[in-house]
């Protein structure tokens, strides 16, 4: 797998030189479409998201957080869940959250990068696509153990390729390739150390860790397609600056990923989970 993995000669020119961030350099909230996309992706996942965190109960009165919370659609079915009787909906920012009105709800726009960031204490936290895309993340997974509160649980989900090893030349197989390569390059995200997930819940003292992964379907003209092609197509030129795909073949992976003919086993998420004693 060559996702998340060092670029040998970082950008062809003209990057970002590593230094970027998420929502600034890459996947700007006000982008048209950038909601739907993050919506396309979440429709995918949150059928095990939440048999995962129901599995795992949502205690009554629990106070929780949504890390990242992006659209709201955890943060949603959290207060749905009749055990929730608070939850801190957390992005750096959250115009995605607008809509949220419940007096059970609080907005934080915040950035968790910020090491005097203090929501309060919690019975749930979630985290889910946003540790791997900063580079604090595994500082950050320390401070988000100490915010739970005793008995409380710690869930982080992030992306996990499980890439043919006998493909290296196929258009999907570049792209993708050139996607993690300029993902790392522009905004530090890194997919490197998400199998470590359980080992740092371990080492945080949480006890009960257990992962599981999941690689949705990924079916032409489903909304995980649309997610990765709109990826794609926004990311072109950094694709491009990698100097691992051209233009031609960006378009010949976007065409076979709205083909029939398509037949991929797509990137997985990884959920790590552990309870602070
Ligand atoms: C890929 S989206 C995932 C959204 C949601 N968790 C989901 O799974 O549908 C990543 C989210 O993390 C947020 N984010 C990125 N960097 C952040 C930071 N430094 N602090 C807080 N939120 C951040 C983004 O604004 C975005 O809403």
């Amino acid at each position: 797998m060559t996702a998340g993995s060092p670029a040998p000669g970082g950008p062809a020119g003209g990057g970002h030189h590593g230094d970027g961030h998420y929502g600034e350099d890459l996947f700007e909230p006000k982008h048209p479409g950038e909601a739907e996309r993050i919506d396309a992706a979440a429709l995918a996942y949150d059928p095990v998201t939440t048999g995962r965190l129901r599995a795992l109960g949502v205690a009554h009165g629990s106070r929780c957080l949504d890390v990242g919370a992006g659209t709201g659609t955890v943060t949603r079915w959290l207060l749905e869940e009749p055990g929730a009787a608070e939850v801190v909906a957390l992005d750096r920012d959250t115009g995605g959250l607008a809509g949220l009105v419940d007096p059970r709800v609080r907005v934080l726009t915040a950035d968790l990068t910020d090491e005097s960031l203090a929501p309060g204490t919690f019975d749930l936290i979630h985290a889910r696509f946003v540790l791997m895309h900063l580079r604090e993340r595994r500082a950050i997974i320390s401070r988000l153990a100490g915010w739970l509160n005793p008995g409380g649980l710690l869930v982080l989900a992030d992306a996990v390729e499980v890439a043919d090893p006998q493909d290296a030349s196929s258009a999907y197989r570049r792209v993708m390739d050139a996607m993690w390569r300029a993902l790392k390059s522009t905004i530090g995200t890194d997919t490197s150390s998400v199998p470590a997930y359980p080992r740092f819940l371990r080492e945080e003292g949480l006890r009960d860790v257990a992962a599981e992964l999941y690689c949705p379907p990924l079916v032409a003209g489903s909304p995980l397609a649309a997610f990765w092609s709109e990826t794609w197509s926004r990311m072109r030129p950094d694709l491009e600056e990698t100097g691992l795909v051209d233009g031609a073949v960006v378009d010949e992976a976007l065409a076979y990923l709205a083909s029939p003919g398509f037949a991929e086993l797509g990137p997985g998420m990884l959920m790590a989970w552990g309870r602070r004693p």
